[in-house]
Formats: structure tokens, sequence, C-alpha cells
């Protein structure tokens, strides 16, 4: 475990990205920056984070030993490994909104980005990108967000957050690499934000609809019961979950 500390950067993914096509960059190096200027989100949006209040940082993973069943189960890791650290930390109903938001209660605590790094058609590294809400109190135009001190009153120390998660990203990308494909699976659905709740989604044409979250396919896909009593997988193109 390596970790680099920045000031600041435009973003850690993007910085961990050039750094490990320039040079070779050991398993779990991790690039922690106290701020990003050009943060980013899944699906092209924006990451914002308040200097020096959260975590924002990213994880050089190998990938070319393994025989991934399918590119999501790297999702799955580092949400099981965040979620698994925050389970000590006094923050309560915790769970994972697919793909890969972590949750408190309907709050939102942490995004994750994943980006793979392809050669010879197959994953040969990934980065990924972690942004944690630790100690910011204020999230001006973001009603769905919080963090850990808004949610327990506690300061929390970044460093020792970033070492948990990177001890736990290597405990369950261990399963992985033993093939727990089942395990893994297992324990994320078991975590999914509003499974087996009456649910409202919004298509990619904007139409709205309901059903109830029932699990994810093999490829990471939501599945969904719809209201003719079928199951149908959803791609995160195709599905957004509104409430
Ligand atoms: C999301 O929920 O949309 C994903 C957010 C991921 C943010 C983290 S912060 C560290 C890393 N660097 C980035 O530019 N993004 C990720």
């Amino acid at each position: 475990m390596h970790i680099i500390k920045l000031d600041a950067t435009d973003s850690t993914n993007s910085y961990l990205r050039k750094l490990s096509a320039s040079e070779t960059v050991d398993d779990y190096t991790a690039i922690i920056t106290e701020k990003q200027t050009e943060g980013r989100g899944q699906m092209g949006t924006i990451w914002s984070s308040q200097s020096s209040k959260n975590l924002t940082f990213s994880v050089f993973k190998d990938m070319s030993e393994f025989q991934l069943e399918h590119p999501f189960y790297i999702s799955i890791v580092t949400a099981l490994a965040v979620l698994k650290t925050l389970q000590f930390s006094s923050i309560s109903r915790l769970s994972i909104k697919w793909p890969n938001d972590i949750l408190s209660a309907n709050k939102k605590i942490c995004g994750i980005l994943i980006e793979n790094v392809i050669k010879q058609n197959k994953i040969n590294a990934s980065i990924i990108g972690i942004g944690l809400n630790v100690n910011q109190t204020e999230f001006e135009n973001l009603p769905k967000a919080s963090s850990l001190k808004i949610l327990s009153g506690k300061v929390y120390d970044l460093n020792e957050l970033a070492i948990a998660i990177l001890n736990n990203l290597k405990d369950c990308f261990s399963l992985l690499k033993d093939g727990k494909y089942d395990v893994l699976k297992a324990e994320y659905e078991t975590r999914l934000f509003r499974k087996n709740k009456p649910s409202t989604f919004k298509d990619a044409e904007g139409l709205m609809f309901s059903g109830f979250i029932k699990g994810i396919s093999d490829s990471g896909n939501l599945q969904i019961l719809l209201e003719d009593n079928i199951i149908k997988s959803f791609d995160l193109k195709e599905v957004s979950l509104l409430y």
C-alpha cells in the first residue's frame, strides 16, 4: 500500500490514470487530495467536495491476474469495502443504491467512479475513485447529500478512514480473486437500497413506472419486478430510481 498525498489536482482519477500510463504503479497505490478542481462523477457529472473536509481519492488496482466474470464485480467489491468501513463509524441504515452509491437512510454519503484500463480487450487495471463525505456539514443545492459528521456528530480522521477502506478493498478483492462471485453478489444484493419495496423509476425516455427491486443480473444490471409480474433487467442508461 502506497499513499501519495496532494494539495490539489484536477481529479485523482485523472492523475492516477496518467501516472499509471507513464510509470509502473504498485497495486493499491492511492492518490489522496485535499482539493479537486475538476472532480468527476458518474455519467459525466461533476463531483464537488469542500476542500480538506472529505475524502477524495483514487486507488490503483492491477487486474491483469483476474479472470473476471463481469466488470461490475469491481463495483461490487468497492461498494462493499466502503460499506464495511462505515459499519464501524456509528452510521446507521447503510445501503448501496444501485449501481454504487453509498447511502445512510435516503442520503448519499459516498460516490464511486471506476475507470478501467483496457489492454488487448481485457481489463488490465482499474482506477477506483471514491468520494466520501466526511466532515463537510453544508451541502448547498444538494438536498440528498449528507456526511458522516452530519449523521453522527463526530469528526473523523481522513487518513484513518482511507487506510481502513484500502484494507477492506484488499479483503474484498481477495474474495474476487478466489472466484467467490456468489458470496460477493449475495452480500451486495442484501444491502441494496429499496430492495423489495414499492419504488418509482424513470426510463431513458423520461417515463415513470413502478416496480420492486429484486437484485442484479450477473452483468450487474438492475432487476425490477414490473406490474405485469415480469422481472426485467435494466442497465445504467435505461433506468434511474426516483423514490
Ligand atoms: C458519483 O457518485 O457520481 C461518483 C463520484 C466519484 C467521486 C470521486 S472523488 C475521487 C475520484 N476523482 C474523481 O474525479 N472522481 C472520484
